[in-house]
């Protein structure tokens, strides 16, 4: 069998069709990157349901699940049996951690299960300078000792974590992780100021306490975790994926398609919703599925990027594109990420009229879009790319599709149950996941 060459695949992609149809969303890769690595917490078996398993982000965090000695089983295709009961490593090598930025919730996750983890510094999407600064303050916070190996190994050491209130500089989402899952079995109360408020931090939340944690507050600035001595063993739902939701939100609008977006919790894409609605589109909700439609050229607004529940820096690039077909001029104002514009290079090959000034994009629509030979410069900028492809005349080639492979799950399939024109250079070779236990 030829061996996959994640390096060489490609989507080639004939726009102008607009999407109509159903599609459903897979479980939230950002909720599942964080529940992956908090079931070690518990010394039993925990079964995860609605897990997108095969994303390769979600692969690589159960292979290092496999490598510190957890088995996991491949119940179907996405539900996981992971048993903790054997982890016997506290370390993990570059190898692992190489691939993407979630694997150091293995620092909290093997703080809160041993007192002690040794962790290559992660890899991930390059979006700016990635600092991990408020993770190790928390965890010195807690009580451990933290030393930097190299600039490259995290070594975290404790005689026991103790609970502590932490002040964040900013809400970020990782620190709040991790300093979530070193805490929750820490002695005494944690709590976590200027916490991050987005779904996948609530959804981690439930996880832990459906695993016997004493979690308060989550989905507020405010995060309480009361120490407990033992966890233990669960089956839990991962909520839908609200960026992958919201990109086939935007998809829909900017091929002026129809779209019923099915497997969804509406409240979470209010912020993308208010915008695409403002553009024009119409929605309409429904307790777990959401309708939308566009039968115009998208008129033109202004976004700026904020923690939730302001509009979502990873579905940035993607209401780019539709911006790019609107009426007028629109500004977009990047509050996360400080390099998030490299996109906007590949979208003016398909001829958007996009200037970029630090943090601030000024995007003059244009009629149409032309197809062009482009590359996913990261895992969102490559949703842009597909949903730029699938409005455009003509036809698109899209290099670095590996990016994209990190986040959403069979796109080749749901596009084309839309009638989107899309195929794979390579047929992909499925995953590994059943042998990672
Ligand atoms: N920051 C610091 N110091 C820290 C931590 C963060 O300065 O110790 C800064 C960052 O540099 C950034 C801001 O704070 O400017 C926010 O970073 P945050 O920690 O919230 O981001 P993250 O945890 O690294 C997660 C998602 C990203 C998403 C951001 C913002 C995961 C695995 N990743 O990253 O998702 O963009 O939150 O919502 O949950 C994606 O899925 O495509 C993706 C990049």
């Amino acid at each position: 069998m030829r061996k996959r060459d994640l390096q060489l695949e490609k989507f080639v992609i004939s726009g102008g069709t607009p999407l109509r149809g159903e599609v459903t969303i897979s479980g939230a890769k950002n909720a599942a990157l964080a529940i992956i690595p908090a079931c070690i917490l518990s010394q039993d078996i925990c079964i995860l349901e609605n897990l997108p398993t095969s994303l390769s982000d979600v692969n690589y965090m159960i292979q290092t699940l496999d490598y510190i000695g957890a088995k996991v089983r491949l119940i179907d295709k996405t539900t996981v049996e992971i048993d903790s009961r054997h982890v016997n490593s506290y370390v993990i090598s570059h190898n692992m951690t190489k691939h993407l930025r979630a694997s150091y919730y293995f620092i909290g996750a093997l703080l809160g299960r041993f007192g002690r983890a040794k962790v290559a510094m992660p890899g991930g999407c390059y979006l700016g300078p990635r600092p991990i600064d408020q993770h190790i303050k928390g965890f010195e916070t807690l009580g451990a000792k933290i030393e930097l190996e190299d600039n490259a190994i995290v070594d975290a050491t404790s005689d026991g974590l103790i609970g502590s209130p932490i002040y964040l500089d900013m809400a970020s989402v990782g620190a709040t992780v991790n300093i979530m899952l070193a805490a929750v079995k820490a002695e005494g109360q944690t709590i976590i100021e200027n916490a991050a408020k987005e779904p996948h931090i609530v959804d981690l939340a439930n996880f832990l306490n459906s695993m016997g944690a004493d979690i308060r507050g989550a989905g507020t600035d405010v995060i309480k975790i009361r120490g407990v001595e033992n966890m233990h063993g669960c089956t839990y739902a991962v909520i839908p994926d609200q960026i992958e939701a919201g990109t086939y939100m935007v998809a829909a609008a900017a091929t002026k398609g129809d779209v019923l977006i099915k497997n969804v919790i509406p409240k979470h894409l209010e912020s993308i919703s208010s915008k695409l609605i403002e553009c024009g589109a119409e929605i309409e909700e429904f307790d777990e599925e959401i309708r939308v439609s566009m039968n115009r050229r998208p008129g033109k607004c202004n976004i700026k990027t904020a923690p939730h529940p302001g509009f979502p820096t990873d579905m940035q690039p993607q209401i780019a594109v539709l911006l790019s077909l609107a009426e007028g001029t629109s500004i977009i104002s990047e509050g996360i990420w400080s390099n998030r514009f490299r996109y906007t290079e590949q979208l003016s090959r398909m001829g958007a009229d996009i200037n970029v000034d630090g943090q601030l994009a000024m995007i003059h629509g244009v009629e149409k879009l032309k197809g062009a030979p482009v590359k996913a410069d990261d895992l969102r900028a490559g949703a842009a790319m597909i949903i730029a492809a699938l409005a455009a005349e003509g036809t698109t080639e899209i290099e670095d599709i590996l990016h994209i492979d990190r986040g959403y799950e069979y796109v080749v399939e749901k596009i084309t149950g839309l009638g989107g024109k899309i195929t794979r250079a390579y047929a992909p070779e499925p995953f590994a996941v059943e042998n990672a236990g």
